[in-house]
């Protein structure tokens, strides 16, 4: 029985409207004289690259730009930016972007630290020591990467997603300003924003950290549900079911984009401490096949996992359902936790995420070959409350095709 748990996060975070005006104080706190943004041809587009560089330039440090980002980042994506990290030498990252331009950063510090390639630190704790400064100031509210323990990496040779784990990968600053997500279009604001709905409900609904069934010998940055995370989660679910929608409706809606900026970030702070679960690990290969965001392929299957884990967790369900708003008065528990699940179906179709694996391309006779992968993907199944077997990953993919 573990009876400790432990909280880590982004080294410091600074949070509102116009928080990265203030990026040349805080990278120069850090000693840093030359900084390398990592970010993408979209963001260099539509300015945000340079809303960034205008703060640091003003500071006076030396800078670099690495626009080869991309969606769901391929390993050969961190290879370029790590040849150009290794040519311009900075001494600090500063990650701009949504989850696959944060990640991006992320690979990028630790290979210029400690040498190799991506492939290396695939796993759990594989990172040896701390990586180079990095700041992470996200422009999508998503992914929570800006405080999290983790890099995903998309391995195209094997068509599925991976991750890198350790918390030597939380960045030293996140820099979270909403106003950098006002022009997101609305499909990566509803796709992100799902995402981040999937980490506090995959955190909340967890199996518990007393029970984390770690193998003796085995190390992992995620512990199981703990109430740190638990306070997290709950806040993470009621602002991503007050904002979302309007988000989605309203770009320019800044409360409902600041509402969202925050519950992305504080979900980030729940799942990179407690962990994500079947959705997670059933989206990497389908994400891997299809090209799917990760977003979609998670917001897609969250209903159906929250389905195979309701008897596991009923009171948990009946406390989502209640902080996405639905009047549960009078409902015993089960139906209570029910609500959940429509709740979220809901949400999911007024954003306009797909709601079927075959609108996503998939074929029936590779539900399988998926099921099989997400199976091996044990470092986030052992987090899901209810154990699972291959056929019930296979089960789960069969509801939602
Ligand atoms: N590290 C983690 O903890 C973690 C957690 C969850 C997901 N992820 C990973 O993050 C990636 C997904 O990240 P995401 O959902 O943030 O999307 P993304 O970073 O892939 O961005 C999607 C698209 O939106 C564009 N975009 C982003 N911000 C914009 C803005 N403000 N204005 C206009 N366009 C904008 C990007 O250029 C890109 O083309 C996946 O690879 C996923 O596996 C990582
Ligand atoms: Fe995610």
């Amino acid at each position: 029985m573990r009876t400790v748990w432990t909280f880590h996060s982004a080294g410091q975070l600074v949070f509102g409207r116009n928080a990265a005006k203030q990026l040349g104080d805080i990278t120069t706190r850090l000693d840093a004289r030359r900084v390398l943004i990592v970010t993408d041809p979209i963001l260099v587009k539509v300015g945000l690259a340079d809303s960034i560089r205008e703060p640091l330039a003003a500071a006076g440090l030396s800078l670099e730009i690495f626009p080869g980002g991309e969606p769901e980042p391929s390993m050969r994506a961190a290879e370029a930016c790590v040849a150009m990290a290794r040519q311009f030498k900075p001494d600090a990252l500063v990650g701009l972007g949504g989850g696959s331009n944060m990640d991006l950063a992320k690979i990028s510090a630790t290979l210029l630290a400690h040498g190799g390639g991506p492939r290396d630190y695939v796993g759990d704790d594989k990172i040896p020591g701390p990586i180079a400064p990095l700041i992470c100031v996200p422009t999508t509210a998503g992914t929570g990467s800006e405080v999290s323990a983790a890099s995903v990496l998309t391995d195209t040779d094997n068509k599925i997603k991976v991750g890198v784990l350790s918390n030597y990968l939380r960045p030293r600053v996140a820099v979270v300003d909403p106003l950098l997500t006002v022009s997101c279009p609305p499909k990566v604001t509803a796709d992100s924003g799902i995402d981040a709905l999937t980490h506090a409900i995959e955190a909340y609904t967890a199996v518990d950290n007393a029970t984390f069934p770690l193998p003796s010998g085995e190390r992992s940055v995620y512990q199981g549900k703990h109430p740190m995370g638990d306070c997290l989660a709950e806040k993470a679910i009621a602002l991503i079911g007050q904002h979302l929608r309007q988000a989605v409706r309203r770009a320019d809606d800044l409360d409902a984009r600041e509402g969202m900026a925050l519950g992305a970030t504080l979900a980030g702070m729940a799942f990179s401490n407690v962990g994500v679960a079947v959705v997670h690990a059933l989206e990497y290969p389908v994400g891997g096949a299809t090209h799917c965001s990760h977003g979609a392929g998670n917001g897609l299957l969250l209903p159906y996992v929250m389905r195979f884990n309701l008897t596991a967790r009923p009171a948990e369900f009946a406390a989502i359902a209640r902080l996405l708003g639905e009047d549960v008065t009078g409902l015993d528990e089960r139906l209570a936790a029910e609500r959940a699940i429509s709740a979220v179906e809901k949400l999911r179709t007024d954003i306009g995420v797909p709601t079927r694996l075959r609108d996503l391309g998939v074929r029936e006779e590779q539900l399988r070959p998926f099921a099989d992968k997400a199976f091996g993907i044990k470092r986030i199944l052992r987090v899901n409350p209810r154990p699972v077997t291959a056929e019930d990953l296979e089960g789960i993919l069969r509801a939602a095709f």
